[in-house]
């Protein structure tokens, strides 16, 4: 249970305001929160905003915390790991949400035996609508992945993997929203040369993702199914999906989600 448990930071930037956002809506309160951020101003703003505490020490949110939230970029990752004291890491759970770091690099990093959970959100994340994959390290229980979940679902929906599933994961929902822009952009962009205004082609366009979307997660029906239901014979729709096909749409998304998985894989080993 999330109740009552005391939310650090390392790293107050655009992911962890995301989460505290998530956090306090999810009902967690304001003086659980503790954010660890270098700049003054983003500390400032981050006070102003939300109310929770931010400190320019990573060693007092680390104090202050059951729960220790890994927000920095993953260049400055071992930097900040190392600024945190090793006995005072006992007994803490650490989520981390660093892209491409590995739970035994972290592990390796703080004290022996040290519970890590690695998490991938997504960029709708900032509107509390992430897809977020949560994998377990060697020492986190089933009680620290209950814990991670109850977190990440505020912010959107979340799931378990395994770990070694985290680049599919990556290539899929975390490179997704790109896809899903320039797919949303394209609907637009043949609205605008069927005559319609742009601003109207984009509200139709990203509300037509939006629905569907909806459609797939309300009613578990195989999307097959769904699409089923939409294309009459003879219809518009199937005129459609035949030039989809025509044009390799889904071999188009295929690649993407694997180039892209392959990428962060490589982008790992570096
Ligand atoms: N954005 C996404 O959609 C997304 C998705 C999945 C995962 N992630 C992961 O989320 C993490 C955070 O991303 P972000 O977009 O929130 O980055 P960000 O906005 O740059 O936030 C990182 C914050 O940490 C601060 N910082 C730097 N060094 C620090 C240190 N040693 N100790 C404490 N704080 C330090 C930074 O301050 P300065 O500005 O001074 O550097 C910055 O405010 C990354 O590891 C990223 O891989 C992001």
């Amino acid at each position: 249970m999330l109740k009552g448990k005391k939310i650090g930071f390392i790293g107050g930037g655009n992911m962890a305001e995301a989460i505290v956002k998530g956090l306090l809506a999810g009902g967690v309160a304001t003086h659980d929160i503790t954010l660890a951020e270098p700049v003054a101003q983003r500390r400032d703003y981050l006070l102003a905003s939300y109310g929770v505490t931010a400190v320019d020490d990573n060693g007092s949110a680390l104090q202050a915390a059951d729960i220790v939230i890994l927000a920095v970029k993953p260049q400055v990752c071992m930097t900040a790991l190392r600024s945190l004291p090793g006995d005072a890491c006992s007994g803490k759970l650490f989520i981390s949400i660093m892209a491409g770091v590995t739970t035994q690099a972290i592990e390796n990093a703080l004290a022996k035996g040290v519970r890590v959970i690695r998490v991938m959100p997504n960029t709708p994340a900032l509107v509390l609508q992430a897809a977020s994959a949560i994998a377990p390290g060697t020492s986190a229980t089933a009680g620290d992945l209950s814990l991670a979940l109850e977190i990440f679902n505020l912010l959107g929906t979340a799931c378990t993997v395994e770990e070694k599933l985290l680049d599919a994961v990556t290539g899929l929902s975390g490179s997704g929203p790109a896809y899903v822009f320039t797919f949303i952009e394209a609907l637009s962009d043949a609205g605008v040369k069927n005559g319609l205004p742009r601003d109207k082609a984009t509200l139709l366009a990203a509300q037509t993702v939006l629905g569907s979307a909806k459609m797939v997660l309300d009613t578990a029906e195989h999307t097959g199914v769904l699409r089923d239901r939409v294309t009459s014979p003879g219809g518009t729709t199937i005129a459609g999906l035949h030039a989809l096909e025509q044009a390799a749409f889904r071999g188009a998304i295929m690649n993407a989600v694997d180039m892209a998985t392959k990428r962060s894989e490589e982008l790992g080993k570096s």
